[in-house]
């Protein structure tokens, strides 16, 4: 089970999130980023967050420590913006904390250096979780004390918006193309060897069990949250062992440096370029901007 904490002072809002997550203290004096129930996202991505950070931690990745958040509402009252206030409304009782990393940066892939097979471990990772949200248009990554930090697992396993078909849609392909770690040479194949044979029944079962059932009762089809835990373990459980087999990572691309456009506007054109203006990456061109 994860810990659970009471929100006391709602901090400010982050606008870069989709989801508008917000920085909140709680009563242990910790300083957590709070994804809402009451978003529009609704509760998967709450759960998505759950089984994918705790899988994530107990495979050796960095992700920041997850807890449950009581909130009332009460302690909006004096938020001005009509949306956080709204949002804050429809969240009473049990949201979802994620520990606050102060002071960290987002990942940018031209200004961090990385090896194959850290770079393989992350995206093995997300072919098994099914993560179309780790792009170079919006890694969520963050570097912390100089180290890489994943975050926001709530657009994962696709397959958990239709259970019926679940089966079918945990066995298809990961296209990594996107994936904000491809140009960094990513050994699928070694971390596959490394991490696959770590995910059993029993570390899901265990994921599975920290996600509150307050998140799962209801869910059609099922009798009851144990029951739709097991669809997860279930839905994982062969992915783990076959998908490197199925990720398509595109070519590989160069990772160097560009000037920036301000430098070279109106300079001398810079060695590596064949006009005056900055050149994008191979890999951002592909990316059909
Ligand atoms: N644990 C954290 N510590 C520090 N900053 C964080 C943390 N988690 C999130 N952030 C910041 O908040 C932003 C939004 O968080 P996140 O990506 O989890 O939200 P989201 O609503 O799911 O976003 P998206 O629009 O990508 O779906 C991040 O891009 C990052 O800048
Ligand atoms: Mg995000």
């Amino acid at each position: 089970m994860l810990s659970e904490v009471t929100a006391i002072r709602y901090v400010t809002p982050l606008r870069e999130g989709g989801s508008l997550p917000g920085i909140v203290e709680a009563d242990d004096l910790g300083t957590y980023v709070m994804k809402f129930t009451g978003a529009g996202q609704g509760r998967k991505t709450l759960v998505a967050e759950v089984i994918c950070g705790r899988l994530g931690q107990r495979l050796g990745l960095r992700v920041p420590d997850l807890v449950t958040i009581q909130l009332d509402p009460v302690i909006g009252l004096g938020e001005p913006d009509q949306e956080v206030q709204e949002l804050l409304k429809a969240s009473g009782g049990l949201n979802l904390g994620m520990d606050y990393l102060p002071g960290s940066l987002g990942f940018d892939p031209l200004a961090y250096e990385m090896d194959p097979v850290e770079a393989g471990r992350v995206v093995w990772f997300d072919a098994l979780i099914n993560n179309v949200d780790r792009s170079w248009r919006n890694p969520n990554m963050l570097v912390w004390h100089g180290e890489p930090w994943l975050i926001d697992h709530g657009a994962t396993m696709i397959w958990h918006h239709n259970w019926p078909g679940a089966q079918a849609s945990a066995a298809k392909p990961y296209d990594a193309s996107d994936h904000v770690l491809a140009p960094y040479g990513p050994d699928v194949a070694a971390a596959a060897a490394e991490l696959a044979p770590r995910v059993t029944e029993g570390l899901l079962t265990e994921v599975a069990a920290d996600v509150p059932d307050e998140w799962l009762v209801d869910e059609p089809g099922f009798d009851g949250p144990d029951a739709v835990r097991r669809a997860y373990v279930e839905a994982l459980l062969p992915r783990a062992a076959t998908i490197h087999e199925r990720v398509t990572l595109g070519r590989r691309t160069e990772r160097k440096a560009q000037p920036p456009g301000w430098l070279t506007e109106h300079a001398t054109p810079w060695p590596h370029t064949t006009g005056g203006g900055a050149v994008r990456s191979e890999h951002q061109k592909d990316g059909g901007e």
